[in-house]
């Protein structure tokens, strides 16, 4: 009812009485009113008077219903821990592939490494749930699509030159705008499911916790629909997931990224290591010609572009 009332404010774009909506909705007035009184609790800008009623501005909200496509694959938060916790139970419960778990504000935003992944008011923060048809080895590759389809879909909309930092990091002129972790479940011949969490800087002001962060709306002097960014990405990544294009993905992800080729050092749990960084294996992992010229594969790690 609350998209189909949007859906009417949108469309007329003036007032619309009470007693029109009621017909067109097929509710009585007083069904009509209550469900007013819930879109403005929920934040929604509508003018009520004599003759009716009226959307007066827009907010860009991020609930299910915004995304009418989509809205049963999508939990929305107002606030919660991290979204990748609440995704580990929905995916455990068997909840669909692609499932969508968005949060406005987390509490406890998790980075990889064990970082902290500060959730700011104006960024994006959800968690997609996958299902691929994949052995675990090939998993990287639903990592590795995310990320293509986020750059592809920033280009897309605001012709911002995003590039993708092995693994999954999206920077834009050496600054990060999105980071991605992923979470995988198992078993020896086939995934489960994979979580892919993806921060994105928006609307925010990201340096005031990493210096060299910059958002969206920092690159572009204007704010924008964290609605129609997510809306997009959903679109692109799910045609990637569910197509040939999976195959070749890393072939995209090499035309997308800023890692290749270049000195880097290489920051694991284990160890801090530098070289050039040559190719992607069979795995996702990085190949890195070290100085004595032997090579490493490195499956997990951070990685610092040199020489920016
Ligand atoms: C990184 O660059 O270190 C990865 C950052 C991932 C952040 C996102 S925000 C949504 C999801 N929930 C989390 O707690 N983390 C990921």
């Amino acid at each position: 009812m609350k998209e189909r009332i949007l859906k009417i404010l949108r469309t007329e774009q003036t007032v619309v009485s009470g007693e029109s909506l009621s017909a067109m909705l097929g509710v009585s007035r007083v069904s009509v009113w209550k469900h007013i009184a819930k879109l403005r609790e929920h934040g929604y800008h509508i003018v009520a008077n004599a003759k009716g009623y009226r959307l007066s501005e827009e907010i860009d909200a991020l609930f299910p219903w915004e995304f009418p496509k989509r809205a049963f694959q999508i939990h929305f938060f107002p606030e919660t821990g991290s979204t990748m916790d609440i995704a580990r139970d929905l995916a455990r419960k068997g909840c669909p592939d692609f499932t969508v778990v968005i949060a406005e504000r987390q509490t406890k935003g998790r980075g990889r490494l064990k970082r902290v992944w500060h959730s700011a008011d104006g960024g994006l923060y959800f968690t997609v749930v996958t299902r691929p048809l994949l052995p675990p080895v090939h998993s990287f590759r639903v990592c590795f699509a995310a990320s293509v389809a986020l750059a592809e879909t920033l280009r897309t909309l605001y012709k911002i030159d995003a590039g993708v930092k092995w693994p999954n990091d999206i920077l834009v002129d050496g600054r990060k705008l999105s980071g991605m972790l992923s979470e995988m479940e198992a078993e020896a011949d086939r995934v489960a499911y994979i979580a892919i969490g993806i921060g994105i800087n928006v609307n925010n002001d990201p340096c005031v916790y990493e210096a060299d962060a910059v958002s969206i709306s920092q690159l572009l002097g204007r704010k924008v629909s964290r609605k129609r960014l997510l809306t997009c990405f959903l679109d692109l990544f799910e045609t990637k997931l569910h197509s040939q294009a999976l195959d070749n993905i890393v072939t995209e992800w090499k035309r997308r990224t800023i890692t290749l080729d270049r000195a880097v050092k290489i920051v694991t749990v284990k160890e801090t290591l530098e070289g050039v960084a040559r190719d992607i294996d069979l795995t996702g992992a990085l190949v890195l010609e070290l100085d004595d010229g032997t090579t490493r594969n490195v499956v997990y790690g951070d990685c610092f572009l040199k020489n920016q």
